[in-house]
């Protein structure tokens, strides 16, 4: 067939993936820098997805031609008893889901949210932290962010037994897949490691959410639940239309969806925070500074937010180098050409801010970390799709400006009573996993600040 595409150079990776075996993200970023934001194709055996790095590349599949890049395929496939057909699938089932969930996110909704946010926020450090006792850092973060999202998302609906039991199924539920994504091109019929216990933990989450969700239904048939606020509530409501167990159904598909979305991301994000203030004390001298000079020692609340400027750009900073939604899969429906590059249907396509937030013709000495790339003026020259931490177009994150409450609420309430000792003994290099993880292990201790 004539074509006026250009050929497309095809690179190493499985052999790049043996050499960094202990570190993969390092074949990922030799891959990303020998294509230079080229469209390439990652030889991965069987398997040769294409690898979307440049802003404008980005742009073509997020939102230009979005309807022909649809999250389906291999990497989806393994999630989908997990995710279901709501917010977190494409086509139909998605549209009408998105329509459900948008108005729930508007920002009038997001700092009603976000208010209540604060006070439970500030309750579980208080309740959670032990200073002086050292503690796993993505333990002691998620212990926080997750009780929080479901308190949020349930209301005053769910018990404490209940939040104990949802919490590490969902942990489970989000992490068993982890190896299918590394090798996504082993069939489904071929049991790998994780896939039993990522069954156990989808029972374990419906046997709490199915019967919520009817005692919810069954509150908004008698009238009893017109002015909540929480995110059952208005799911039931929106599909009051839907009846029996179909609607149950599309309820849970998309509440357990969008806790998949909000806690994994939530918690890395968070769990990175420390590390990196270890890292690079005058960026910490200037976090401290802030925090200690707007907040004091009051309770962090919604209203302190406006007043910390540099904490955002930490924030804005630390999503920059540490994307928790690390890659983007997509397949392509149709042929296309990307770049003045043919894109074959039915192949895969992998788009990844971590890398593109790395490519140094849009971004200066893109491995130091420095918050003041984000301070007032400095964006605008910048390319719009070259940071994207949230992804981009009709799929942008929902959850994106209620994360830019949630982190400064979570870092200020820790920050304005205590000062992180971290202990390191190797490199913090992110890991690959559902998310951009720190390694493994990764402890500190929580000290008074000492304020005078
Ligand atoms: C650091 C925090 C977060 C990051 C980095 C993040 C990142 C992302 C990214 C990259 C996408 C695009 C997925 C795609 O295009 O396939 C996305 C979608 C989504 N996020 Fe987030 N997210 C975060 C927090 C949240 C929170 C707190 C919520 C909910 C309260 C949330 C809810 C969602 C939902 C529902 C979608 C799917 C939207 C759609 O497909 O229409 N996220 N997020």
């Amino acid at each position: 067939m004539a074509t006026s595409a250009s050929p497309i150079r095809t690179l190493p990776f499985l052999s790049r993936l043996t050499k960094h075996h202990r570190i993969p993200v390092h074949a990922l970023e030799e891959a990303s820098e020998q294509a230079g934001g080229e469209l390439v194709r990652l030889n991965m055996g069987p398997f040769r997805p294409y690898l979307v790095t440049h802003p404008d590349h980005v742009q073509h599949v997020l939102v230009q031609n979005q309807s022909n890049f649809v999250r389906e395929g291999m990497f989806w496939e393994p999630l989908a008893p997990l995710l279901g057909e709501g917010i977190l699938s494409d086509g139909a089932t998605w549209a009408e889901s998105r329509r459900i969930l948008q108005p729930l996110f508007t920002a009038r909704y997001v700092n009603a949210l976000a208010e209540q946010m604060g006070v439970i926020i500030n309750e579980l450090i208080d309740e959670t932290i032990t200073p002086g006792r050292p503690f796993d850092i993505s333990r002691g973060i998620s212990a926080i962010v997750h009780p929080t999202i479901v308190r949020l998302f349930f209301g005053s609906k769910i018990s404490v037994a209940d939040i104990a039991r949802l919490v590490p199924a969902y942990d489970v539920a989000v992490t068993a897949k982890a190896m299918r994504l590394v090798m996504p091109f082993v069939p489904e019929g071929v049991p790998m490691p994780g896939d039993r216990a990522f069954r156990r933990a989808i029972k374990a989450i419906d046997a709490v959410v199915y019967p919520r969700i009817r005692e919810a239904r069954e509150r908004a048939r008698q009238g009893l639940d017109q002015d909540s606020v929480d995110v059952v509530a208005r799911l039931v409501k929106a599909r009051e239309d839907v009846p029996g167990e179909e609607g149950e159904r599309r309820i849970r598909d998309d509440l357990v969806a969008m806790h998949g979305a909000s806690t994994e991301t939530s918690a890395t994000a968070l769990t990175w925070v420390w590390p990196i203030l270890d890292a690079h004390p005058g960026v910490a001298a200037k976090v401290y500074e802030e925090i200690d000079r707007v907040v004091g020692a009051d309770p962090v609340s919604t209203e302190h937010l406006p007043h910390l400027p540099y904490l955002k750009m930490f924030v804005s900073e630390l999503l920059r180098c540490y994307p928790p939604g690390w890659i983007l899969p997509r397949k392509a429906v149709a042929p296309d050409v990307i770049g003045g590059v043919e894109i074959e249907a039915g192949s895969t396509v992998l788009l990844s801010p971590y890398l593109t937030h790395r490519l140094t013709e849009f971004w200066d000495a893109p491995s130091v970390f420095d918050p003041e790339r984000f301070a007032p003026g400095r964006e605008s020259g910048r390319h719009r799709y070259a940071y994207w931490p949230f992804g981009a177009g009709p799929h942008v994150c929902l959850g994106q400006h209620l994360f830019m409450m949630e982190a400064p609420l979570l870092i200020a309430g820790i920050l304005r009573k205590y000062r992180p000792v971290v202990h390191i003994d190797r490199p913090v290099t992110p890991r690959l996993a559902s998310s951009l993880r720190p390694p493994p292990g990764l402890t500190m201790t929580l000290v008074p600040a000492g304020r005078s």
